[in-house]
């Protein structure tokens, strides 16, 4: 696909069909996040993928009962090694937001293929953390459920978001052109 094609017509699917996803298209996704950057190179992600119906279940539960969450094939629970950047060790969101940035290629690769994602961000992480035994120096950040769309029309294009002149300044925050 054409790359603006995949960002503009990108959009959250809570409806799967059952269809599975092939094992070399889910590789071609997760390569995508694999080469994403990070700061200093870090590479703090790690993705736990999972298909067991059960687990599904539960990983939707402790998502505050987002049900659809359990419907997708494959379920990625996208997880940041805590690490903090030698220039902020005041905080320590550097792995997180790696972990985003890695994320988001996965999502617009999934697009590419075809394949329909959400960004599901209400999580309980200690709860997930559980059902797929992340160990306690790791973050869950986000949990992320992939698979073909039920609907035709999943792929539309965004509405409603904020024009650019609400958005953009020049040379000072609140300065238009
Ligand atoms: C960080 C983040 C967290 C989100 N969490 C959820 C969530 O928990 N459940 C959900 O259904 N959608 C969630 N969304 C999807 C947003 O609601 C959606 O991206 C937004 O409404 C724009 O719609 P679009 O993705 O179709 O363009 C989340 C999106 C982001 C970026």
């Amino acid at each position: 696909m054409e790359f603006y094609d995949v960002i503009k017509t990108r959009r959250s699917v809570r409806r799967f069909l059952k269809r599975p996803v092939p094992d070399d298209v889910l590789n071609r996704v997760l390569e995508a996040a694999r080469i994403a950057p990070s700061g200093g190179d870090r590479q703090p992600w790690r993705f736990v993928v999972v298909k067991d119906q059960q687990k599904k279940a539960k990983i939707a539960s402790a998502c505050y009962s987002q049900d659809f969450v359990a419907e997708a094939p494959v379920v990625l629970v996208c997880c940041a090694i805590k690490c903090s950047s030698g220039y902020e060790p005041w905080h320590d969101e550097a792995g997180r937001r790696d972990t985003v940035i890695a994320i988001d290629h996965l999502i617009l690769a999934a697009r590419n293929e075809g394949l329909g994602t959400c960004w599901v961000g209400a999580v309980h992480d200690k709860q997930v953390k559980k059902i797929v035994n992340v160990p306690a120096k790791v973050d869950v950040v986000m949990v992320v459920p992939v698979g073909y769309p039920a609907s035709k029309s999943a792929f539309r294009q965004a509405q409603g978001r904020k024009p650019l002149k609400e958005i953009c300044f020049y040379e000072e925050y609140g300065q238009k052109m």
